[in-house]
């Protein structure tokens, strides 16, 4: 650990909830107007600026990219004034890029931070997920289970059958074989196309969002940020690195990753207490989305802390500009 100021969280915390909320207002206008690039270049422009202005010598480890790839939050840019703690940071500007330019639920905008060295750099490949809420045992479900495996291990957890449960899975081509064979137990599912860091988020709220189970493969970067949200509100969620070709492998080795087999437990994708916070940008059951009157905009803003499992929901009202 380096030697500089200690991560105090409590007082960095309320700083972050401003860079998730900047981004969500600059996305503002872009909601529904069909124009993913845009939506997403205007949050990453207000995230960058909302975070350099944070006391903090930071250091993207989830990123937009690689730095060839994307001029502005690229994997290894330094962030902040440079003068305080030595900080990860783990970001997604924009959430749901598709959901954003088609006004459909749950874009978020995405920020964690953790003491310098505590967050999984995983690279921009596909990780296989699963996740469900707190209240259980560890390994009551795991990766290396089928589909219907998993559905009936949860259920017996809970003392429910099958078909009480839902799982929530990414609409993809991809995820047929997993959607029979999850159906072939009665369970339920919640289908979406987009979003999986709220896809998983559902998890921890399950009495509210009717979501018990999240599984399905999605961005790697996505599922840590992710386990970061999960170590917050708390809930069990395993991650495995997919690769497609040795390209995917060799970004995974310049990010540091050896095993490529290996399952990652939440707390081994975020070894430390971290903070996190996410804006609601279009509607949806975690967050309500911007509201646009004609002179005002209002955020809302889940902040939380795994140190204390401090939850904090703050509205925000802007002029218009
Ligand atoms: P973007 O906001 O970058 O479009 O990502 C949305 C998302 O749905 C993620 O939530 C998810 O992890 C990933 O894309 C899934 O990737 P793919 O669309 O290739 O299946």
């Amino acid at each position: 650990m380096p030697d500089t100021p200690e991560f105090h969280d409590r007082m960095l915390s309320l700083g972050l909830a401003r860079v998730s909320e900047a981004a969500a207002l600059a996305s503002a206008r872009h909601v529904g107007r069909g124009d993913e690039k845009a939506a997403d270049q205007a949050a990453v422009n207000a995230m960058r600026n909302q975070l350099n202005m944070l006391d903090i010598q930071g250091v993207v480890v989830i990123g937009e990219g690689e730095r060839d790839e994307a001029p502005m939050l690229f994997i290894g840019e330094e962030v902040g004034t440079g003068g305080g703690p030595a900080v990860d940071i783990a970001l997604d500007p924009l959430e749901g890029t598709t959901l954003t330019a088609k006004d459909m639920p749950n874009a978020l905008t995405v920020i964690a931070m953790a003491p310098r060295g505590t967050l999984l750099h995983a690279p921009d490949v596909y990780m296989d997920k699963l996740a469900i809420g707190p209240g259980f045992p560890e390994g009551t479900v795991t990766l290396d289970m089928d589909p219907a495996e998993r559905v009936r291990a949860l259920a017996r957890a809970k003392g429910w059958p099958a078909e009480e449960i839902t799982v929530c899975i990414l609409e993809r081509p991809r995820h047929e074989e997993m959607i029979r064979e999850v159906r072939s137990t009665g369970a339920a599912i919640r289908l979406i196309t987009d979003g999986d860091v709220a896809g998983v988020m559902h998890v921890a709220e399950a009495e509210l969002t009717g979501i018990d189970m999240y599984m399905g493969s999605g961005g790697a970067p996505e599922g840590v940020l992710a386990a970061a949200a999960l170590k917050c509100m708390g809930g069990q969620i395993y991650g495995r690195l997919t690769f497609r070709n040795d390209d995917e492998r060799a970004r995974a080795a310049k990010a540091g990753i050896t095993d490529l087999d290996r399952i990652y437990s939440r707390d081994e994708m975020v070894t430390a207490d971290v903070i996190f916070s996410a804006t609601g940008v279009t509607d949806g059951s975690i967050l309500p989305g911007i509201r646009r009157e004609p002179d005002w905009l209002t955020t809302e803003t889940l902040l939380m802390r795994s140190k204390t499992g401090s939850v904090r929901r703050m509205s925000y009202r802007t002029p218009a500009r």
